[in-house]
């Protein structure tokens, strides 16, 4: 780097582009690089500039306040943030279509293409274009298409996915298995940009894990390590189901399993399903790409990763109402957990949205516990899912302060995300303050059910053998 600071910008202040330029800033030195978040939403970018950032992930204020105002700014001047980068970021969010060719399988690209055309807008001079956002293999292509037909400059795209998790967030871009770029390896001008984009990260990634790969590659990579960690859990999610019936023990089978160096101990915890804003819909993506090519069995394939994980959300939900006697009408029920997993607030994909939403459909009192979702996200969240109004919603659903609040007077206490506060609850206050018989289902084995079996309740796990029902013996 010459006198110059290489100038950074980041198009999309959300949950891959805040943490990820807060890591950037907090990793390099202020008089050798310069960031600029941008973002459509005056609020969003008010929120980033506070106290209060808006997203929550551990470690993460304290490396925004560090580098905010010293190397790290967040703006929603767009147009200058364009005109002022060397490197140019695109974050922004990329749902599943919700109507059209393709809904409900492809993603949404119009954020992105309108981003693109802001950038194509607003430089004039030649920019490097970092396609962070998950999105379809080929879109780099398309990003390219519309800069060109629309730019007065010229521009180098690079393909970067982001392999971070939430609530993890910080550790995964401080210590990355791997930085995988993807660039025009056929080009002197891309070779440029992609070393440029190298040499970001290698002020703290060593330089061995940083991959660089053609766009495609890079691109595709990203939707197969995510379809791969979803097969993992449904494959241990498909056998939870045989373990409740034939009596093995799923944490037993998991563990034996992933002692095995060759598959290994991670993403092998059972639970009710996965969540989150990717495995869906980065699955649906390769399952979307896979059809255009004419590869249906390969589509049907990852589908099955899908089918399972909504099978298993319908199963732990059957199991509730069979326990209650088949029928929960106008039975009160404790919801602990809303988020798609613990330590963070997030909600998109939950678990939680699809079990509630049933167990509404029974006509069942649902008081419901998060510790970080905030109120409003689970309204809005159980509006959509039940289309119904707030208002109609309100005669069956609470919010609940505390989960002893959530349990007193209901007939039963569902698990559906594994906050740690869950596994230290005074299991047996909460018993007394029930009806009888006092059940517990646990989809994501945080609780000792021997333990909470001697308290008195019913309990049922998922991977847990059920002795009512085991038939193989
Ligand atoms: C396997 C298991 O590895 C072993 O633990 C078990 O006890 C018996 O079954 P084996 O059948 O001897 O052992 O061979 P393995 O090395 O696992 O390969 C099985 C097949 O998968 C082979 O045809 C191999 O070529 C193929 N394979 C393996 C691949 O195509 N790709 C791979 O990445 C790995
Ligand atoms: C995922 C990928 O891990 C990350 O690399 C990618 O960049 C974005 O998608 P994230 O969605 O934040 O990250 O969460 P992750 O920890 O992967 O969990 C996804 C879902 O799978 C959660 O609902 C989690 O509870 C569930 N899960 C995960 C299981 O049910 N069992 C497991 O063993 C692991
Ligand atoms: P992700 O999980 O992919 O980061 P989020 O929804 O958390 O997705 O964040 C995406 C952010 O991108 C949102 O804050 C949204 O306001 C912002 N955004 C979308 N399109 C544009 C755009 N054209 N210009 C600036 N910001 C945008």
């Amino acid at each position: 780097p010459g006198s110059q600071p290489l100038r950074v910008a980041c198009i999309g202040a959300g949950y891959v582009g805040g943490p990820t330029m807060a890591v950037i800033a907090a990793k390099t030195p202020p008089e050798a690089v310069q960031v600029r978040v941008l973002d459509l939403s005056a609020e969003r970018i008010a929120a980033w500039n506070s106290e209060r950032l808006p997203i929550y992930e551990p470690g993460l204020s304290e490396l925004v306040f560090a580098a905010r105002g010293r190397n790290l700014h967040f703006s929603t001047a767009i147009d200058d943030g364009i005109k002022w980068a060397d490197i140019i970021f695109v974050a922004v969010n990329t749902p599943t279509k919700e109507c059209g060719i393709g809904a409900g399988a492809a993603a949404d690209l119009t954020y992105v293409e309108l981003a693109a055309r802001q950038i194509a807008a607003a430089a004039d001079t030649p920019k490097i274009v970092v396609e962070k956002s998950t999105v379809p293999i080929r879109t780099a292509e398309a990003l390219s298409a519309i800069l060109e037909a629309c730019g007065r400059t010229s521009f180098e795209i690079l393909s970067n996915p982001e392999f971070l998790a939430e609530g993890t967030a910080v550790r995964d871009l401080c210590e990355p298995d791997r930085v995988l770029i993807g660039g025009d390896l056929k080009t002197e001008r891309g070779r440029q940009a992609l070393e440029a984009l190298v040499e970001l990260y290698a002020y703290w990634v060593p330089r061995e894990r940083i991959l660089t790969t053609n766009v495609w590659s890079s691109e595709l990579s990203k939707l197969v390590a995510n379809a791969f960690l979803a097969q993992r859990v449904s494959s241990i999610n498909s056998i939870s189901a045989l373990c409740e019936l034939s009596g093995a023990q799923i944490d037993e089978v998991a563990r034996a399993v992933g002692l095995d160096r060759r598959i290994g101990p991670r993403f092998l915890q059972c639970s009710v399903g996965f969540g989150g804003s990717c495995f869906q819909k980065d699955i649906l993506n390769l399952v979307y790409l896979c059809e255009s090519f004419g590869l249906n069995v390969v589509a049907d394939y990852w589908r099955s990763v899908i089918a399972i994980n909504d099978w298993q959300k319908q199963r732990f939900t059957a199991r509730i109402l069979h326990s209650l006697y088949n029928t929960a009408t106008n039975k009160k029920i404790a919801i602990l957990g809303f988020a798609f997993k613990k330590d963070t607030a997030d909600t998109r994909e939950s678990a939680a949205i699809d079990v509630c939403g049933s167990l509404l459909q029974e006509c069942a009192k649902l008081s419901i516990y998060d510790p970080q979702v905030p109120a409003e996200q689970i309204w809005s969240d159980l509006t959509r899912r039940c289309r119904r109004t707030r208002d109609e919603l309100a005669a069956y659903v609470t919010l609940a302060a505390t989960a002893d609040e959530a349990a007193a007077g209901s007939h039963a206490i569902v698990i559906l995300t594994e906050w740690d506060e869950f596994r230290t609850l005074d299991y047996s206050k909460m018993y007394k303050s029930m009806c009888r018989p006092a059940f517990l289902f646990d989809g994501r084995s945080v609780c000792d059910l021997k333990a909470l079996s001697e308290i008195g309740f019913l309990c049922y796990a998922i991977g847990s053998p059920d002795d009512s029902r085991i038939q193989l013996r």
